[in-house]
């Protein structure tokens, strides 16, 4: 199947991650959006630093692209520590872990992105350091086994997951702070928009930047994304400056329409109204029709279709809205409409 990845794909492109490194805020001011966590956060920062404390743990959880890794980078920037990153794949043996660990120093922040995919074995000797910041080495096997106890800096673990759902109880009792990243209002990610946009030095007007915000499936990364590719449009269509009508004829030619849903929401939409008769029907079986993984549906895909309302988990599966039929222009079945 034939899938335009780079408007897709939701995780961070090899191009993105580049662009990253310019376009992250750096700090909580400029973290536009997620007010009342921002606010939060301030009052733990000042806190621990006040007390001359490393911070307490933290989990955040959102779908990709809402700002996770950057608010790590943040709140060690904030507290004026190293960061230190890795992830649940990466750390695939106990070694990995101590590695990272003896690297620390006090007060540091180490990010986990991915914790939810750790090892079970790396996951378990993570749990006395969270605690009491001792590390448990094994040496020998069989009868001759016996453990040794190093002391690791108090530091600060950040972890971030696309699926809380998938952390086991142990772990996410750890942490003291557990902050969920909801997605973007239209106005934050027009300021998103216009401020990245100064940044790469992208001539925009404030219509241009809420017809992108609008249609950014109220995510960050997709926001940026959809600048760049629609800057490349007003270079070669236009004079360059990105006007509501350039945005718009652009975002067209992208099939990214004016709700912001792309091609692939609308395929999970029609796959799910026309071969399933709107549901409800079982997420694997779904996921087979629009030849997809079921992470992705779950934890990509999905999400922003429930918040914009046109799809429901039920006990019995996935279930099309009205508003999906209304959306993909297509009258709403008898049925669907008595199940509302
Ligand atoms: N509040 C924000 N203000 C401005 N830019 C933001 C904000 N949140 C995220 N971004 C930008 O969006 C992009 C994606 O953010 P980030 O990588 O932090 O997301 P993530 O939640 O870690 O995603 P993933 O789950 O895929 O790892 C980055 O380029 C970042 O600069
Ligand atoms: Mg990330």
């Amino acid at each position: 199947m034939n899938k335009p990845k780079a408007v897709m794909n939701k995780e961070a492109t090899e191009e993105e991650k580049r662009f990253d490194l310019t376009l992250r805020p750096k700090s909580l001011d400029e973290f536009i959006g997620q007010d009342k966590l921002k606010e939060n956060l301030k009052v733990f920062i000042e806190a621990a630093r006040g007390r001359k404390e490393p911070l307490d743990h933290a989990l955040f959880y959102s779908p990709p692209g809402l700002g996770k890794t950057t608010l790590a980078g943040i709140l060690a920037r904030e507290l004026g520590v190293n960061l230190r990153t890795t992830s649940g794949p990466i750390l695939e043996r106990v070694g990995d872990l101590a590695a990272m660990l003896t690297d620390l120093g006090p007060g540091d922040v180490l990010f986990i992105d991915e914790i939810h995919r750790l090892n079970r074995l790396v996951e378990e000797s993570l749990y006395p350091v969270m605690e009491d910041f001792t590390f448990y080495i094994s040496t020998g096997k069989g009868p001759m086994a016996s453990s040794v106890k190093l002391a690791i800096p108090r530091f600060t673990l950040v972890g971030a997951t696309t699926r809380a759902g998938l952390l086991t109880g142990p772990m996410r009792d750890r942490f003291g702070i557990t902050a969920h990243l909801g997605f973007y209002t239209e106005a934050e990610l027009s300021r998103i928009a216009l401020r990245s946009a100064s940044i790469l030095k992208i001539e925009t007007d404030e219509r241009g930047a809420s017809e992108i915000a609008r249609r950014s499936r109220g995510t960050p990364r997709i926001a940026h994304r959809l600048l760049r590719r629609v800057r490349d449009f007003a270079q070669v269509r236009a004079d360059g400056v990105i006007t509501l009508q350039v945005a718009k004829d652009a975002l067209e030619a992208l099939e990214v329409d004016g709700i912001g849903l792309d091609a692939m929401d609308r395929r999970l939409l029609k796959a799910l109204v026309e071969k399933f008769s709107g549901g409800p029907v079982g997420v694997e079986t779904l996921a087979v029709a629009v030849q997809e993984e079921v992470d992705t549906l779950t934890d990509v895909i999905e999400p922003f279709l429930i918040q914009a309302g046109f799809l429901q988990h039920t006990p019995r599966g996935r279930l099309a809205t009205p508003r999906a039929y209304d959306h993909l222009g297509l009258p709403r079945p008898k049925r669907a409409s008595e199940l509302f």
